[in-house]
């Protein structure tokens, strides 16, 4: 091995040249103890996409001290916090983790006002919640808040840093992790950096990807995929100040910043530890499957952005290993899996179970979603998904066509069909969506809208049909049941526990009415949470259906909690003998076994008892009835969308 490629030497010569007398003794030990530990792999890292570069050593010298300077800043409870998660790692394949995603206008309106919702995040019984960004940003539109003009500075009409801090430790104190994005593919253009690229700085310049003319651009633009076609065409933008040609893969102005260049990565790992010395349990990597740029590809999911999250992930683990990693990758299902590792992203979505509910919703079919679960649903078991079925973006089809193929499928028809029917243009359809980023060239589009209104709350309630009411009612218990009890952390976003309609107000605000996903960015008022925690009466049917859902959803979170079989156990999707039914079991190593099976239907249907065989006892119980089930000979029936979550005896 050549000297300079050695990490252990390259690392005595850092630690000799690096300054850590700011440090207390205690840090100053365990600074080093982790850098020993971790520094081989970070250099591979580092040194895998940033060695050919001269001045490489440089920079992975200023990322130590950057390292250094995180550690000291962190506060001891944190520290504390980090030494007890570091003995009990997997915290989050517990069955009592529940998260909630909410945005903290729509549910404060301030930071402080957060305070006040913390009894009614616990009568759901929720333990993570995932506050939308809420960082500085552009005036206006700001992609709802995704543009980030500065990591360290609360948008000052939430509050402040001071206050985060301070909800962060509140939260914490009742048993609720806080989780934030990291919102490290872009900036906004008001971003300090993009300012003084606009200013004519080279230095900041090289921190995006600017052209002189449309002759690289027209090179990539080949192979990408259009993100918001409704906004812009292609990926790029042309900034008149500076006459150059921006690679701006979302909105005009979110300036994707260039990993390609070493000081982007330091500037952004000091970033990233300003956030995890918030308080924050987890970081949601925003759109981390566009970090790398490759030529004459998509750009998206390129293995050097697996490297480059793996080196941000050994940066944690140095200066805040209680701080996890949640993969935001809404892109094919086997690229999804990729980023899963204990040492790249230890939490990821599920968008590919998201999708497949919604289709089995709509098809009232469930082999679609059991195939694919077969093949996606497993990952490594230091690993947890997040599952959801709403959250503040569109729904995108990203199931494999290969694997609806093999079922004889057409892929492409079929998303069809999905985006038809989930806007309420075909016939027969329950749900009122809205479409989203339809693409003229291909005909690619998306669907947006809330739980309840997918689920058809909207229509029956406009027409005053008491068992359509009901029906939704269930098919929003059906899917979020899955969610709490197939494995992994249930994700839910705030305003579907109160199954709130479509807001359609977006429409009428300039900044808003171009990007559709606002129908489903929905307040939860003061009026919502007081009549799900009973302080109220329901005085209309809108209201009943809304204290239902409410009351549904913390019923089934309470059994959840209660059964260890949610959370470490296996999962082992199952072939039932109905088409309209999905079943799984579960199994832990103390010999539980949970059998769920589900009914998609709107219609009763029977399931053979040979199922039940799988849970090997001579009876089992459902937990969400509390009922007995036998295994006797007649065959098992399902009530129009019933769930059974049968535990064997
Ligand atoms: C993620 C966010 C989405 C945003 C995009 C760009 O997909 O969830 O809301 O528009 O990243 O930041
Ligand atoms: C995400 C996804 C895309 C999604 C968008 C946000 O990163 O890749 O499918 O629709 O950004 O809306």
């Amino acid at each position: 091995m050549s000297y300079a490629a050695d990490s252990g030497v390259c690392l005595d010569r850092i630690l000799a040249s690096t300054d850590l007398s700011g440090l207390s003794k205690k840090d100053a030990t365990t600074f080093t103890r982790r850098l020993k530990e971790h520094f081989p792999r970070l250099f591979d890292k580092y040194t895998y996409v940033y060695g050919h570069q001269y001045d490489c050593y440089f920079h992975l010298q200023k990322l130590v001290e950057i390292l250094r300077d995180g550690l000291k800043s962190r506060k001891p409870a944190l520290k504390k916090l980090d030494n007890e998660r570091l003995k009990n790692p997997l915290w989050y394949r517990d069955e009592q983790q529940v998260g909630m995603a909410c945005y903290v206008d729509l549910m404060g309106p301030t930071l402080n006002d957060l305070h006040d919702k913390i009894p009614y995040f616990k009568s759901l019984g929720v333990t993570y919640v995932h506050l939308m960004p809420l960082y500085d940003a552009p005036k206006g539109d700001s992609d709802g808040g995704y543009a980030v003009s500065d990591y360290r500075k609360v948008n000052p009409t939430l509050g402040t840093v001071k206050d985060l801090e301070k909800l962060a430790s509140a939260l914490q104190k009742e048993g609720i992790n806080l989780v934030l994005d990291f919102v490290f593919n872009h900036t906004s253009d008001e971003h300090a950096w993009a300012k003084a690229a606009l200013a004519g700085e080279k230095q900041f310049q090289g921190y995006y990807y600017l052209f002189d003319d449309r002759t690289i651009p027209d090179q990539y633009e080949h192979t990408l995929r259009e993100i918001f076609p409704q906004v812009r065409r292609g990926s790029f933008t042309f900034n008149e100040q500076i006459e150059k040609w921006v690679w701006t893969t979302f909105n005009s102005f979110q300036w994707d910043l260039n990993y390609s260049n070493p000081e982007v990565f330091n500037a952004i790992t000091s970033e990233m530890l300003f956030l995890a010395n918030i308080g924050s349990a987890a970081l949601r990597l925003d759109a981390l499957a566009f970090i790398w740029k490759e030529l004459g590809t998509n750009c998206e999911n390129q293995e050097k952005a697996h490297v480059l999250i793996q080196a941000f992930n050994c940066c944690l683990q140095i200066v805040a290993p209680a701080v996890v990693f949640k993969s935001e990758a809404i892109v094919h299902p086997d690229e999804v899996l990729k980023y899963i590792e204990k040492d790249e992203c230890q939490l990821s979505y599920n968008p590919l179970l998201m999708a497949l509910l919604w289709n089995s919703l709509a098809t009232r079919k469930t082999r679609l979603l059991t195939r694919s679960m077969k093949k996606s649903f497993s990952i490594s078991e230091n690993c947890t998904w997040v599952n959801y079925v709403r959250c503040h973006d569109d729904i995108g089809w990203t199931f494999d066509d290969a694997v609806a193929n093999e079922l004889g499928i057409n892929a492409f028809d079929h998303r069809h069909f999905l985006n038809q029917f989930y806007t309420g243009r075909f016939e027969g359809s329950f749900a009122n969506g809205v479409p989203f980023a339809e693409n003229p060239s291909n005909g690619d589009c998306r669907v947006c809208g809330s739980l309840a209104s997918l689920c058809g709350l909207e229509g029956a309630l406009k027409s005053n049909d008491s068992k359509g009411i009901d029906d939704a009612v269930k098919r929003m218990m059906l899917l979020y049941g899955i969610t709490f009890s197939i494995g992994g952390i249930p994700l839910l976003y705030s305003s579907d526990e109160v199954g709130k309609l479509n807001d359609y107000s977006y429409r009428l605000d300039d900044t808003k009415k171009h990007d559709d996903r606002w129908v489903n960015r929905i307040a939860v008022t003061r009026a919502d949470t007081e009549l799900a925690l009973g302080n109220t009466s329901p005085a209309n049917p809108t209201e009943t259906a809304s204290l239902h859902v409410f009351n549904g959803l913390r019923k089934m979170i309470a059994i959840r909690k209660q059964n260890a079989i949610f959370g470490q156990s296996s999962t082992q999707i199952l072939d039932a003998d109905n088409h309209h039914c999905f079943a799984f079991l579960r199994e832990n190593t103390q010999g539980h076994k949970l059998l769920v099976i589900c009914n998609f239907s709107e219609h009763p249907q029977t399931i053979q008892r040979s199922l039940l065989a799988t849970l090997k006892g001579a009876s089992s119980r459902d937990l969400l009835t509390d009922e007995t089930v036998e295994m006797n000979a007649s065959p098992l029936l399902l009530e129009p969308f019933q769930q059974m979550w049968l535990l064997a005896d």
